[in-house]
């Protein structure tokens, strides 16, 4: 069965985008999944379509309207009734691969996406719409943000990535950042693959990948240390490293 992707936005010629090329748009060729996008200004009532308007007690930018927010949402929630309705705004709780894995799993997802200063709140206080941000950073639009939250979902659809076991180790997947990857040559500017990962040693393989994947974690993302602990998994050679 397809996973359909609705998205709400005054950007729909953004759509499929990147999302049309290489693994992604392979999967949706092939009917993995699907994409439509609702052009919020067709929910205007006004002769000038506005969606926007000035923030109540003041301050730069534009604020969109919870009434033609709420009437497109509706549409949406209408359409795909079982889809999760996500919004992109760098006020939502964070992306996580938790929950990236959490949506693919289920029915699809609507993703409504934000443009000028922010949304009117009273549409999240009147729609089940979870708001959902990629980082600690301001886009001009939430078109990007769902872009990269969709491209995370469709590679873990079955069927999408090569070989089954390819998203088990790599990044978060454990809750630490993924070993790092070498390939041929075999010395390239006088550096040269670590001489264990050459040695044919499955265990011991498997072994330095651990003790790589947890240093690089604490130097690069202590965060991740911090929230889930040294040794969520025992290590894939069995043994728990206590540091
Ligand atoms: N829109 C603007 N910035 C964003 C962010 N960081 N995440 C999600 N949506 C956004």
């Amino acid at each position: 069965m397809s996973w359909p992707a609705t998205i709400l936005t005054l950007y729909p010629e953004m759509f499929p985008g990147p999302l049309g090329a290489s693994l992604a748009g392979r999967a949706m060729r092939d009917g993995i999944w699907s994409l439509d996008t609702v052009q919020i200004r067709d929910f205007a009532t006004d002769k000038h379509r506005s969606v926007d308007d000035t923030p109540a007690g003041g301050g730069a930018g534009m604020v969109m309207r919870a009434d033609v927010l709420g009437t497109a949402v509706d549409h949406v929630l209408a359409k795909a009734p079982d889809a999760p309705l996500l919004a992109m705004t760098p006020r939502g709780q964070p992306l996580t691969q938790d929950l990236v894995r959490t949506l693919a799993a289920g029915p699809g997802v609507s993703i409504l996406c934000g443009r000028f200063e922010g949304i009117d709140e009273r549409l999240f206080e009147a729609r089940p719409i979870v708001p959902v941000s990629i980082g600690d950073y301001v886009l001009s639009g939430g078109e990007m943000a769902a872009m990269t939250l969709l491209d995370a979902c469709v590679r873990l659809l079955p069927g999408v990535m090569g070989a089954a076991s390819s998203g088990e180790e790599e990044s978060f997947e454990t809750g630490l950042l993924e070993y790092p990857h070498y390939t041929r040559p075999v010395t390239w500017e006088g550096r040269t693959i670590p001489e264990v990962l050459r040695s044919g040693d499955h265990a011991k393989i498997a072994q330095w990948r651990a003790e790589r994947a947890r240093a690089d974690t604490r130097s690069r993302r202590p965060d991740l240390i911090a929230r889930h602990g040294d040794a969520r998994r025992p290590s894939p050679s069995g043994a728990r490293h206590e540091d």
